[in-house]
């Protein structure tokens, strides 16, 4: 669709001139997530404030134009890319900290404001929003609730959604309405911050949030676990929690994770079958006497070898090795990128040793290559396929390894996205995985958006395979629709 010049000229005037475009390059680069997928929007916009959003929203209804809410960008399944063109609304100017209220244990953010930022604005105050994503010097507050994020902490801290207290929203007829409180406690009704949660910007634009805040843990300190079986790095997580000791952090790596982020980064990990890197925080001595606990327990569970450290030095260059995991991996292969398909599965915790097992079949069995890594304690796990984005074949074999791999996910009981969201890419396993209540999302979705203009055929409106409107030059070669 074009938008037609006095339509355009209407939509500069609310957010400026400068803060709206339809210049080729502008739609081109906001087509992309950092998902597989690209499509053009027709026009982009970049709102200063709720009412901006709000009277856009009102002229997009009237037009029936599709709209597509945006954060940074970080979002690995599609949920930003504007399948149905129409117009991509990027919110990080909506970047200002509104409040905070520590003595009342919140803090109040616009959606656009950068995960980082809002914990070193916390700092200060000795308290943070811990869910800690991988992508967290980029991903905005906003995309964060949009898709329920979470990241390392989540094993002890929980996800997005557990600190959502309130929202504003703007909804499909430009409407804007407020749930939730700004309480910690709230039986007020239908808890519908929660509806808005992992709603991907399809039943409205979360423009204000307000988030429950923890307080900063005074110590932290790491162990790097290596093991000579991955099983036994699955395992050594499991004996951890059921001790009960609930880490930090337990990131998990197999070999093929280790030998990218050595060969990329010159991270010196061991050469091994898989690492285990566990945080413990808390109280000093806490801290100390839980370390003690993680090395015997990694010891117990047949680790060869366990560095432990509590110099922040140390732990950084760790912690930046396990980060850089997704773009090492595009660099292990001269003609291979890393590929965000099967992702950000999750199963229940004590199935992680056969998860990995099985996804390691399924990769031979493909013959495609799949790096595991993940959350390993919330049972959270990323396998990333590496392939040739210009071979068909590859991305055949990559589809037929993601479908065994999310029915193996399924059977284990667990669900096909633990933190990236659905998207485009994980849409028809979502509804595989949930049949009884893919259809009550649609009846919401079409009661709170009759039109269909918010970010339309995502998630349960998807149709189709997922290899299709790929992100690579050579797209029109593999675009297996
Ligand atoms: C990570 C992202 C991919 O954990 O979720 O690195
Ligand atoms: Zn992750």
């Amino acid at each position: 669709m074009t938008i037609e010049q006095g339509l355009v000229k209407e939509i500069a005037s609310i957010v400026g001139e400068e803060n709206c475009s339809t210049r080729a390059a502008d739609l081109y680069t906001y087509g992309f997530d950092s998902s597989i997928h690209h499509h053009n929007p027709d026009i982009v916009v970049r709102p200063k404030s709720t009412s901006e959003v709000s009277e856009l929203i009102r002229i997009a209804a009237r037009e029936g134009i599709p709209v597509v809410p945006r954060g940074g960008g970080t979002g690995l399944c599609g949920a930003a890319v504007p399948i149905m063109g129409g117009m991509v609304m990027d919110l990080t100017r909506m970047n200002e900290i509104k409040k905070v209220r520590v003595n009342d244990l919140y803090c109040v953010t616009q959606a656009g404001v950068v995960y980082d930022r809002l914990n070193e604005a916390l700092a200060p105050y000795k308290f943070f929003f811990p869910p800690t994503p991988g992508s967290g010097e980029a991903c905005t507050i906003g995309g964060m609730v949009a898709t329920n994020a979470s990241g390392m902490r989540a094993v002890k801290y929980g996800a997005s959604r557990d600190y959502v207290l309130g929202l504003e929203v703007v909804l499909a007829d430009g409407s804007v309405i407020h749930v939730g409180t700004n309480t910690i406690k709230n039986s007020s009704g239908y808890q519908l911050e929660r509806l808005f949660v992992g709603s991907e910007g399809t039943l409205g634009v979360i423009t204000e949030i307000t988030l429950r805040v923890a307080p900063k843990p005074k110590k932290a300190a790491m162990a790097l676990a290596a093991f000579d079986r991955l099983e036994d790095a699955g395992t050594f997580v499991s004996n951890l929690i059921s001790l009960p000791l609930i880490p930090s952090a337990t990131e998990l790596m197999d070999d093929i994770c280790i030998r990218a982020v050595n060969k990329a980064v010159k991270a010196g990990l061991p050469d091994v079958q898989a690492v285990c890197m566990i945080e413990v925080d808390g109280e000093p001595e806490m801290v100390a006497k839980e370390l003690k606990i993680v090395e015997e327990v990694a010891r117990r569970s047949g680790a060869v070898t366990v560095q432990t450290s509590d110099d922040k030095e140390q732990m950084a260059l760790w912690t930046s090795a396990r980060k850089s995991v997704m773009s090492a991996l595009s660099r292990l292969g001269d003609e291979l990128v890393s590929v965000s398909l099967a992702d950000d599965m999750a199963v229940p915790i004590s199935r992680i040793p056969e998860a990995v097992v099985a996804f390691h079949r399924i990769a031979e069995e493909n013959r495609v290559i799949v790096g595991t890594y993940g959350h390993a304690a919330d049972g959270n796990l990323h396998t990333k396929m590496l392939l040739n984005p210009c071979s068909e074949d590859d991305w055949i074999r990559g589809e037929k390894a993601v479908g065994q791999i999310f029915d193996t996910v399924i059977a284990l009981g667990g669900t096909v996205t633990g933190e990236h969201g659905v998207g485009m890419s994980k849409a028809p396993y979502m509804m595989k995985e949930r049949p009884d209540a893919w259809g009550t999302m649609l009846l919401l979705k079409k009661a709170m958006d009759p039109q269909n203009i918010l970010n339309p055929g995502k998630m349960m409106q998807w149709e189709g395979g997922i290899i299709r409107d790929l992100r690579y030059p050579c797209r029109d070669i593999c675009d297996l629709r």
